[in-house]
């Protein structure tokens, strides 16, 4: 069965404070709430994971961090490990993020090897995928998204596939207020499900959820999940503000 997931993405955004008084606050909105359609998953800064992993001990909000370190361990100043992020009780990580492509300059064999090594640590991944405004003009945005996923995932087993969701998250919608068209969204992601099947087979494909990320709001999501291949949404900016999310998520 294939599940219904909304990822919030904070981002570079909120105090520790603030983080944790959002999953106190989101915490206490589900406790006595049947369990939402979707599964909620909250992806915070590295800061916070330790302090909400307290906080949603035992609830129906899961969390993850929105990056790994591309080695193991070591003299790597400044990064943060897979094993790190699972030892906080995390069960997700988002990787390929296209500001961690595009800022960060990181590449579909760098994050190849950050998704095995979440992979290999427990934790699931939501893997990113998109293309850029110019790409889409150029109507190379399938070519785009198809290098992205056969060099970032597609070396890896159907059964590490299994624990991972894909996110397609057109670069030019990201944060722009601009929305994939709903038929936009379903044709990408319904041509993502095929690509999965080519290499892994029906049932995985079948399986596989694929979320909408890209200024996705409360006022666009019901349209959007509407679509056969759209699985849920990974949110940036309307994750940030317990309102906006859970309606995102009623609108599974
Ligand atoms: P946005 O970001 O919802 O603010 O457009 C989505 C994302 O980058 O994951």
């Amino acid at each position: 069965m294939r599940k219904k997931i909304v990822a919030g993405n904070w981002k570079m955004n909120m105090t520790l404070d603030d983080g944790l008084a959002f999953a106190e606050s989101i915490e206490k909105y589900y406790k006595d709430k049947p369990s939402p359609a979707a599964e909620v998953i909250i992806c915070t800064p590295f800061i916070h994971l330790a302090g909400v992993a307290v906080l949603l001990k035992n609830g129906k909000v899961k969390f993850g961090a929105q990056n790994c370190a591309s080695e193991a361990s070591g003299a790597y100043t400044g990064e943060v490990s897979a094993a790190m992020i699972k030892s906080t009780g995390a069960q997700y990580v988002i990787i390929g993020h296209s500001e961690r492509r595009t800022y960060y300059h990181e590449d579909d064999s760098l994050l190849n090897c950050k998704t095995r090594l979440a992979l290999d640590n427990g934790l699931k991944v939501i893997f990113c995928c998109g293309e850029i405004k110019e790409e889409r003009e150029a109507l190379k945005h399938h070519e785009v998204v198809r290098k992205q996923l056969h060099e970032g995932l597609f070396s890896l087993s159907a059964d590490e596939i299994k624990n991972i969701v894909i996110a397609y998250e057109p670069v030019w919608a990201i944060g722009t207020g601009l929305t994939a068209t709903p038929d936009q969204a379903q044709e990408m992601h319904n041509f993502i499900r095929k690509l999965t099947e080519e290499k892994y087979g029906s049932n995985v494909a079948d399986d596989l959820t694929i979320l909408y990320g890209g200024s996705c709001k409360p006022s666009n999501a019901a349209e959007i999940f509407s679509k056969p291949d759209v699985d849920g949404g990974l949110i940036g900016g309307a994750s940030l503000k317990l309102e906006d999310f859970t309606a995102i998520v009623e609108a599974v």
